[in-house]
């Protein structure tokens, strides 16, 4: 029998999402509780202290719900946090980062691998950490990319924007040079800039989504049940600020109404 209890997910804002597309897709019956923070996006350029705080309320929040499962679709909380927030959780807590190494060491050929994160996760060493640990000879370029997150929750998303060429091909420059032959997009907020990336980085470099190898692990904890009756799974959205801003990127993104399915939440009285 399938447990029907939903599965949570959060991040700091939108990029969460990218998981949360992958999980209906790999998961249909699933319903999903999903909270973005984006009242205090971005996280990727606070401190390890600071995200860890955060990201407890965030669970918190989530475990407030009768929920089987947390996906941490956050790749800042995912390289800091994991371990804390793993361990008092009595609940099965998937990150980002394992997954996605683990995918960027079965795509690449050459073993060259670029990383682009938060600043805090590039900080955290811990991409690194987890590709290292299933191949030694893997060589990575690593480039922090602080005004991303700010550029996609603005929804500047297109190949065709100025501004988002210009800071990918500055950002992506010490990738390609190193001639990587995959890029791990380690914030999961990236994978909406694929298209962009994509066009700067050219056609040599595999791209990694690490909210849609979260997805395929929960989806592999959990089996896919295809139910004959299945409704499809319900979604609910909750954020800590600008309901209005979040759904309608929402709705673009996961192509499917939004608005009448998200909330707002004040994190101040969670945090009490
Ligand atoms: N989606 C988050 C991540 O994967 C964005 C972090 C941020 O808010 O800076 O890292």
């Amino acid at each position: 029998m399938r447990d029907t209890r939903p599965i949570g997910v959060f991040d700091s804002g939108l990029g969460g999402l990218t998981a949360v597309r992958r999980l209906t897709e790999a998961m249909p019956c699933e319903d999903i509780i999903y909270f973005g923070d984006t009242g205090r996006v971005p996280y990727g350029n606070r401190s390890n202290e600071t995200i860890l705080k955060y990201a407890r309320q965030d669970m918190k929040f989530l475990l407030g719900f009768d929920i089987k499962a947390v996906v941490v679709a956050c790749g800042t909380v995912s390289a800091t946090a994991l371990g804390c927030l793993e361990a008092e959780t009595p609940l099965p807590v998937i990150g980002v980062v394992k997954p996605a190494a683990k995918k960027a060491s079965e795509i690449t050929k050459t073993g060259r691998v670029g990383l682009i994160g938060t600043q805090a996760s590039i900080r955290s060493g811990a991409y690194e950490r987890e590709l290292r640990a299933i191949n030694r000879d893997i060589l990575v370029t690593a480039r922090a990319c602080p005004l991303l997150v700010p550029l996609v929750e603005a929804g500047r998303l297109s190949p065709e924007d100025e501004v988002v060429r210009l800071l990918l091909a500055e950002y992506l420059a010490p990738l390609l040079d190193a001639g990587v032959d995959t890029i791990i997009m380690g914030c999961t907020h990236y994978p909406l800039l694929a298209d962009a990336i994509s066009a700067v980085a050219g056609n040599g470099a595999r791209l990694v989504d690490p909210g849609a190898e979260a997805a395929r692990e929960t989806s592999l904890l959990f089996g896919n049940h295809p139910e004959r009756e299945c409704r499809g799974g319900h979604l609910r959205f909750f954020v800590s600020d600008n309901v209005e801003g979040f759904a309608q990127n929402a709705e673009i993104f996961l192509e499917r109404a939004v608005a009448e399915h998200a909330e707002l939440v004040d994190m101040d009285v969670i945090a009490t």
